[in-house]
């Protein structure tokens, strides 16, 4: 399958500025994360706030520079890339922000909003075009000359998604896309969401620190902890079989949705520490409950989990697969 995103050991640090005593000040925001994204896939990107999810999203959209490592964008290596020689870059893939309310400049109408990706790439949209764009995601026309504070939360997502979808991109990576709407709305755009993935061949790394949003659309589920990726695999082995201690202590707070089954709650104890000054070894063993000294020395890799090849974790002491796994 056709690989439309792949980091490779990507890290954003903030604050470095190449004085050695501000270098141990640096935020590891993103320490070493290895994600491929392939056409068609929607891969669910969560872990707690903090975790570094946001920070990678505009890593892999090319809104922020790698500190390290490499960014490949439908199979080219743009880790570098600056200025004009983007503008493929943002053809190909697209950002919907959290928060339209800040996302959207309040001073545009719609059709400027709905413009501004076309000119970036040097194109004059017709009118037409941005009437598509705002069918495509249930407004319509008269939307047009409007302005975002005239919208509800809801269809102002729905204009960040017009806006991301105007210069028709393969690959959408939605930050928090619902996180800041009312619940009665969130499921109307994560459907919405869906429909297009199935209308326009879409595919999507969706970031969540909901499990059940994630769970709705996700194909695949990649977990972050400080920085670094935990657990990855497909969906439903994730959710019926967490390997990776936080990833279980994380779904055991998720209700079970069969009537009947519950899981024992797992209660995270600690704070996150800081991406300042992470632990040495493994980032998640100052709140792990199966820690042991080896997790202190060096810092586990993804590896197969047991019986399956696509779901890795990165722990030295795995959860043995649920005896219900579905392969
Ligand atoms: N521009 C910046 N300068 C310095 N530190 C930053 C910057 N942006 C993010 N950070 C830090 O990097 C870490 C990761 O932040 P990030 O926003 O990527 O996390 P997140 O997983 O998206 O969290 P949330 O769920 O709250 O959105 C945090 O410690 C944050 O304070
Ligand atoms: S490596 Fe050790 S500390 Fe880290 S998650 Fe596994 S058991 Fe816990
Ligand atoms: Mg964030």
């Amino acid at each position: 399958m056709t690989e439309l995103l792949n980091l490779k050991d990507v890290k954003k640090y903030f604050g470095l500025r190449g004085v050695p005593w501000q270098k141990a000040q640096a935020v590891r925001a993103v320490d070493g994360v290895n994600l491929v994204v392939r056409k068609g896939e929607t891969v669910g990107l969560v872990g707690e706030s903090g975790s570094g999810k946001s920070t990678l999203a505009r890593v892999a959209t090319r809104l922020l520079d790698p500190t390290a490592g490499r960014v490949e964008i439908g199979g080219k290596d743009v880790t570098r890339i600056k200025g004009r020689r983007l503008r493929p870059i943002r053809r190909q893939i697209q950002m919907v922000f959290q928060d339209p309310q800040a996302s959207l400049n309040p001073r545009q109408s719609v059709g400027a909003i709905l413009s501004t990706p076309f000119r970036a790439q040097g194109i004059r949209p017709t009118r037409g075009q941005l009437v598509e764009l705002l069918e495509q995601v249930g407004l319509s026309e008269q939307h047009l000359e409007r302005y975002p504070h005239e919208f509800s939360g809801g269809q102002r997502q729905r204009i960040g998604i017009a806006r991301a979808l105007s210069v028709k991109p393969d690959l959408l990576v939605c930050d928090e896309p619902v996180s800041a709407l009312d619940v009665s709305v969130q499921a109307q755009v994560l459907n919405l969401l869906a429909d297009l993935r199935d209308e326009l061949g879409l595919s999507y790394v969706l970031v969540a620190h909901d499990l059940a949003v994630v769970r709705q659309v996700a194909d695949r589920i990649a977990v972050m902890y400080l920085g670094t990726i935990v657990e990855e695999g497909p969906a439903a082995q994730v959710y019926q079989s967490p390997a990776h201690p936080y990833t279980k202590a994380l779904l055991s707070a998720v209700p079970v949705p069969e009537p009947g089954v519950v899981r024992d709650r797992i209660v995270l104890t600690g704070d996150v520490p800081t991406p300042i000054d992470p632990p040495s070894g493994c980032p998640f063993r100052t709140r792990c409950y199966k820690a042991e000294d080896v997790c202190a020395t060096k810092r586990p890799v993804l590896e197969p989990v047991e019986g399956s090849t696509e779901h890795r974790a990165a722990c030295y002491f795995p959860e043995p697969p649920s005896l219900e796994r579905t392969q």
